[in-house]
């Protein structure tokens, strides 16, 4: 206990019994006094400890407002994508639910976004990089949940959005490994009245000798060549139907949002200082793990608001996982995002040029973007594992371990300080990162695949 506190309760008793003595001459007024006295005990040593709390569940104005602002609660609700133009609509919904759990959007049948993003893994694969076709992809596998607030997707942003986002993976020859013209048939063949009730009439694409079976710009050379060997309008024509392939996706995937968790319940609790209630959801490690979180273990300067990423991106200074070369991060994804053909500003997006201000504002070159990589959500971090853009930490022991050393980046800037917590400061941080599971929160239909009669 505080040595304060201890002085302050023993002057406070010794009052009351000096006070008990004058009882029998009626001191009401001097029963006033005393409580009073005690009152301001009570502002001095705690902003109100209330009986059957302890000291770990005390904060001050300040500090429960960062805590509020973490919270779920403060999530806002959800803007439409205005480069989406049926992000919120439920026929694409459903379109998105389908595509993102069939198979047949590769063209060996075995590929689908669920394939790496298992719901029942919180949308992650638990794999250290991604890895469908014996082959590591370049990153670990990021959890999507909560995504549809971000800017910027993938760990160096090259997208800026959630639906241009989608088409990537289906071209690239170890994911999905696909192409634009095959897929752009395959939808327009297995979902044909599904596509029509959201985009309109669908253009035929039957002629083969204009619109070739596989064609893309893919690594591939013969559906590259296929690709290049159409006319301009005819490649218009295809990347309309795969930007709506995406769109719909997109509007599956922003369904999924971050469900309620035990720290949401307790920053309620904190927002009106009930302490009972704190001391109930929260043992005083939990809640210690949460002074530092906030406090002096610096985790909230970058890992904020109430999906616990301020959305920007940071050089950590992870040191090079065995095999791997240098990962520029985001100085290269800047570059690539503002030149492709699927941005906010391009052809196929419904966004009017005011409304991409991200992409018209963004920063493409400094220092400060070398190795820099998206700062991820920490809701669930407890569950996807393992963790970083190159998965290198197989638990939060191993990141812990990082933050607590801070090693300096190279090349590059580490935005990151040395903590030297103890041992008993990490378990606490470990502990309240904990709190932060929650089942995803989405209509539950949409976290298994569809019922076959959805699809034609
Ligand atoms: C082979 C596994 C694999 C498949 C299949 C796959 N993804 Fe991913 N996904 C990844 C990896 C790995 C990353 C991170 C890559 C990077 O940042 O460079 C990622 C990143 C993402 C992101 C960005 C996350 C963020 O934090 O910004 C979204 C959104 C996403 N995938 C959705 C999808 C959708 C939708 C599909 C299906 C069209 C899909 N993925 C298919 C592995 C996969
Ligand atoms: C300077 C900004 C910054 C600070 C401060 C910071 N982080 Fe991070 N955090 C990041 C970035 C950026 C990443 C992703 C880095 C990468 O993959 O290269 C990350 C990743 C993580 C991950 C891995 C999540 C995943 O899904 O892979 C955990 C866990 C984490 N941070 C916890 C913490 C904790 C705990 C603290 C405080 C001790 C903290 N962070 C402080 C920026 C920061």
């Amino acid at each position: 206990m505080h040595r304060g506190l201890i002085v302050g309760v023993v002057t406070a008793l010794l009052i009351l019994a000096a006070g008990a003595v004058f009882f029998s001459f009626g001191g009401g007024a001097f029963r006033t006094a005393v409580t009073n006295i005690l009152g301001v005990f009570e502002g001095w040593y705690g902003e109100s400890l209330q009986p059957g709390a302890s000291m770990a569940h005390t904060w001050t104005d300040a500090e429960r407002g960062l805590i509020a602002s973490l919270s779920i609660d403060r999530l806002p609700t959800l803007l439409p994508d205005p480069s989406n133009a049926v992000g919120d609509d439920s026929d694409a919904i459903a379109l998105g639910h389908a595509l993102y759990f069939d198979t047949g959007l590769s063209p060996d049948g075995t590929v689908a976004c669920a394939s790496c993003h298992k719901p029942e893994l919180y949308f992650t694969d638990g794999k250290v990089k991604a890895n469908v076709r014996g082959v590591d992809t370049q990153r670990h596998t990021p959890s999507i949940v909560g995504l549809a607030y971000n800017d910027w997707f993938y760990w160096d942003g090259r997208k800026d959005s959630q639906w241009a986002q989608a088409l990537a993976p289906q071209e690239t020859a170890i994911e999905h490994g696909g192409n634009r013209a095959g897929h752009a048939r395959y939808v327009l063949e297995r979902y044909h009245s599904q596509y029509e009730a959201v985009f309109g009439p669908a253009p035929d694409i039957s002629d083969l000798s204009r619109f070739p079976f596989a064609a893309g710009p893919v690594e591939d050379e013969a559906t590259h060549a296929a690709w290049t060997a159409m006319s301009e309008e005819d490649q218009r024509t295809i990347n309309r139907i795969f930007a709506n392939i995406g769109k719909s996706i997109a509007a599956y995937t922003r369904r999924i949002l971050p469900g309620r968790s035990r720290f949401d319940d307790y920053a309620a609790a904190a927002l009106v200082n009930d302490q009972r209630r704190m001391a109930e959801l929260f043992s005083d490690e939990e809640a210690e793990g949460l002074r530092l979180f906030s406090g002096d273990a610096q985790c909230a300067n970058c890992h904020n608001g109430p999906l616990f990423t301020n959305g920007t991106f940071h050089n950590i200074g992870l040191p090079l996982a065995l095999g791997d070369s240098f990962d520029q991060g985001r100085s290269l994804g800047t570059l690539q995002v503002v030149e492709d053909e699927f941005n906010c500003l391009g052809a196929y997006s419904d966004a009017t040029e005011e409304d991409c201000i991200e992409l018209r504002f963004i920063k493409i070159e400094g220092e400060e973007l070398l190795g820099a990589f998206k700062v991820p959500s920490l809701r669930n971090v407890a569950n996807t594992a393992p963790y970083m853009h190159n998965g290198m930490f197989a638990d939060l022991d191993a990141a812990l371990r990082h933050y607590n050393a801070a090693p300096p980046a190279f090349p590059g800037h580490s935005d990151l300080n040395p903590l030297a917590l103890t041992e008993k400061q990490s378990g606490a941080l470990k502990a309240f990162l904990q709190t932060l599971s929650a089942p995803p929160h989405a209509p539950q239909e949409l976290l298994r695949p569809p019922e076959r009669e959805n699809t034609n």
